[in-house]
């Protein structure tokens, strides 16, 4: 283990323990005094009625904090002034370097996690709502994995529902071929629009889509032919604005509403045999506890409507039990916009009335906030429309490109184009990812596509710089597997600190699903570079201890951008 914190934890948490009687964080943060401090004396201070600095005392007498820290204090009203010792932090620099995977361990007990996430809707636009649940659950699903749990992907797309009976009867009127080409490239909305429109005024028409929807439902085979080639053209507009975004997500990863339908009368069975569920204005409702509107009424998850068909609330039951009764999943965590919180948490309510969710397997719901424009509404297109994703992908690479051309002008057309396709896309996930999630963020194009700030460019670039110091000086870093690592200068010490952090940040963003810290963290790691770079030659260091100690720093740095990056799903290049 190389977390800094969490050893500084591990040092005074016995002591801690001993003075308060029971199990008690000692608190250990980051410190603008010192190194790190630890605040744990200030609220055990009424508990057991002494003052705070006394009790900071005590632990301190009785900790042993071995060789990791040089010195340690009481200070202001009882926190823990730590000042780490730098043979410590070079220590954990070595031992960083040493390890394929920079001193994260994978986790003990492996978890199935499955990340519901993405879940566009067939023959609909797909929206920058859908690109943020994309963009952050791929992120958790790659950091997951490389703490070493097993991960279940599931695209919960909308491929069910009365829309069909009007999108297949527009189908027919426009010809398949047709319905194929505008559905394959995207022109989802259009669609959806058209068909709408013809429902909303054609009276002989909308007959036919209900009419349609009884067919649909009662498994016409030709209607279900029909359905399925609505369903498979978006799936594979879908596949190609994932490709182009670089994200995991495969067309096995499709579970949608409709694959559930066998399962929603047996669900609705179950939660009637348990007793949770209740008439309610010729609705089969149930009632989670602790849900009520504003009226104080309690609000119902609708099981079944009163015409006898299910929606959205059902098949979500359906998939929970599904996914913790035959998928065994463990942890289960949905990815979507905010507005859908209240959803998920009755749902998960009724999913611990009934049984399926306990100690054994756990659901959470973690949203986000909407994506705005320079104006702060909703982002749209200047024509008022909601933006196509593949243009939207298509113009982060464009813009990157011309940037590209003019910062790295020495790369061929050929890598200036590979570099233009990472930092594009880089910079729009990146730009979604360092927000605080539950926050709406301003879409800006200079913005996230700057080589200054906390963006995906300014640490990609620093991360080429760094290699190009390898090639520059003709150094294989695999040379420096076991070479020691001598702390001198405040900078290599600032740097050395945030380098043994890396393991720590990665498992609290999995635990939290706050991949903003990732982002700050990274951006903290290639700030200390720079201050760093700035002061201390490294390739005409004074000596070659020193040089070779600074070219693991270097090294380590590097890795922890690449492996950083990678886990929120950003390629970084080589050179650029
Ligand atoms: N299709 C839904 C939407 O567009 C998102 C699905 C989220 N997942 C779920 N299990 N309900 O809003």
């Amino acid at each position: 283990m190389t977390d800094l914190p969490q050893l500084l934890t591990e040092r005074l948490a016995r002591a801690f323990t001993e003075v308060a009687g029971e199990p008690t964080d000692p608190a250990v943060r980051r410190s603008e005094r010192a190194d790190y401090q630890a605040d744990g004396a200030l609220p055990l201070a009424k508990t057991l009625r002494r003052p705070p600095r006394d009790i900071a005392t005590e632990v301190l007498n009785r900790a042993d904090l071995g060789d990791l820290v040089a010195h340690a204090e009481v200070a202001g009203p009882g926190f823990i002034n730590l000042t780490l010792a730098d043979t410590a932090l070079a220590g954990l620099v070595e031992q960083m370097a040493s390890d394929e995977r920079l001193g994260v361990a994978k986790v003990s007990e492996p978890e199935r996690v499955l990340v519901d996430y993405s879940g566009p809707n067939v023959a609909k636009e797909m929206h920058v709502g859908h690109l943020r649940s994309t963009i952050i659950g791929d992120a958790l699903v790659r950091l997951l994995g490389h703490l070493g749990h097993e991960v279940v992907r599931r695209n919960h797309i909308g491929d069910w529902g009365t829309p069909f009976g009007m999108l297949i009867e527009h189908l027919l009127d426009i010809g398949a071929d047709e319905a194929a080409t505008e559905l394959s490239v995207g022109d989802l909305g259009r669609f959806y629009q058209e068909a709408r429109k013809k429902f909303d005024a054609d009276e002989n028409f909308a007959e036919r889509a209900r009419r349609r929807v009884v067919a649909l439902q009662s498994g016409d085979p030709e209607t279900l032919r029909l359905w399925r080639l609505l369903v498979d053209e978006s799936a594979r507009y879908f596949q190609q604005v994932y490709e182009r975004l670089d994200v995991l997500l495969e067309p096995s990863d499709i579970a949608g509403e409709s694959s559930y339908n066998d399962q929603l009368g047996p669900v609705v069975e179950e939660l009637v045999q348990l007793g949770l569920a209740v008439e309610s204005e010729g609705a089969l409702c149930a009632f989670p506890k602790g849900f009520t509107g504003r009226d104080g009424k309690p609000i119902p998850l609708i099981l079944r409507k009163s015409d006898g068909g299910y929606g959205y609330d059902t098949t979500d039951l359906a998939a929970l039990r599904h996914r913790v009764r035959d998928l065994k999943a463990r942890r289960i965590i949905y990815i979507t916009d905010l507005g859908q919180r209240l959803h998920f948490e009755m749902l998960f309510e009724v999913g611990r009335e009934a049984g399926w969710l306990g100690p054994h397997a756990t659901a959470e719901f973690h949203g986000f906030g909407v994506v705005l424009g320079s104006d702060r509404k909703r982002l749209r297109t200047r024509a008022g429309e909601s933006i196509k994703l593949i243009d939207l992908i298509d113009e982060a690479v464009r813009r990157a490109a011309s940037i590209v051309a003019e910062k790295a002008p020495h790369l061929s057309a050929e890598e200036q184009q590979d570099v233009a396709q990472v930092v594009g896309v880089g910079a729009l996930k990146y730009a979604d990812l360092s927000n605080d999630r539950v926050k709406d963020y301003v879409f800006d194009w200079d913005r996230m596509l700057s080589f200054d700030g906390n963006t995906a460019p300014y640490l990609q670039y620093a991360h080429a710089r760094i290699r190009s110091v390898f090639r520059r000086g003709e150094i294989d870093p695999a040379t420096l597997r076991g070479a020691s690592v001598v702390i001198a200068d405040p900078t290599e010490r600032a740097l050395a600190m945030r380098l043994a952090e890396f393991e720590g940040v990665l498992y609290k963003a999995a635990e939290t699903v706050e991949l903003h810290r990732i982002c700050g963290y990274l951006y903290d790691v290639a700030t200390a570079f720079t201050a760093f770079y700035e002061r201390c030659p490294v390739l005409r260091a004074e000596d070659e201890r020193t040089r070779t100690s600074r070219l693991v720093l270097c090294d380590v740095t590097a890795r922890v951008l690449a492996t950083g990056l990678a886990t929120l799903g950003i390629t970084a290049p080589d050179r650029m």
